[in-house]
């Protein structure tokens, strides 16, 4: 069985391999955004939606170590030219545990930013800022702009997995253009270097 496939079991306790829905993912995915065109806006946030992900967050943060590892392994699995990206992943000759650290570690900076979002969503012009220079770092990790909308995807699969009995198409939506805003910004940011 692959790390992967032995890191999702550990934390999901299902020996499912959720391939299928891999498939779906990689396949949405085929729209990702190589440049940055500042005409095309992002979408505006309403109020009830800002209410959903707040709602959302509180319980996601319960468990958000797990929330995390679980869209990394699931950005991976579909995506495995973008662990290459990652220094701190091909630096070490890993066992599972020391794997384990630096994924938890990782999973919980991004699960950061995303804390920082929801909160900055009463100041959308701090939430540009935080994201523009988080595009900025990205672009000096070498990071290609197409990979930067493949993670919104992962991420909505994951927390759809924890809110499975509250989820609709609003929450859906609701986090679909909170991410489609960070990676605006953030995409924005790696153009302006
Ligand atoms: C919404 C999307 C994303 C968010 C919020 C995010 C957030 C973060 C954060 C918080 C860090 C820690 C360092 C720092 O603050 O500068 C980081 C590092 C990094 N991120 Fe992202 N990230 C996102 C998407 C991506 C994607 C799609 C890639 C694909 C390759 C990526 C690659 C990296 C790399 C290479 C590092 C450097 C750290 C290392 O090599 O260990 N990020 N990211």
């Amino acid at each position: 069985m692959s790390l992967f496939k032995r890191i999702k079991r550990s934390l999901t306790g299902s020996i499912q391999t959720d391939d299928y829905e891999s498939r779906v993912i990689s396949r949405n995915n085929n729209k990702t955004r190589s440049t940055f065109d500042p005409q095309i806006l992002p979408p505006e946030i309403s109020e009830r939606e800002v209410e959903i992900l707040k709602d959302c967050w509180n319980t996601v943060q319960q468990d958000v170590a797990k929330v995390g590892i679980i869209t990394f392994v699931g950005l991976f699995e579909t995506h495995p030219d973008v662990h290459d990206a990652f220094m701190s992943f091909r630096a070490v000759n890993t066992s599972d545990l020391e794997y384990n650290a630096i994924l938890r570690a990782h999973a919980l900076r991004v699960m950061g930013t995303v804390n920082k979002c929801i909160y900055r969503l009463d100041n959308r012009d701090k939430l540009q800022e935080l994201m523009t220079e988080m595009g900025i770092r990205h672009k000096n990790y070498s990071v290609k702009i197409e990979f930067i909308d493949l993670m919104g995807p992962q991420f909505i699969s994951s927390i759809k997995a924890s809110l499975e009995t509250v989820w609709t198409d609003e929450h859906e939506k609701a986090w679909d253009n909170l991410f489609k805003v960070m990676c605006y910004h953030m995409r924005k940011g790696m153009c302006s270097i």
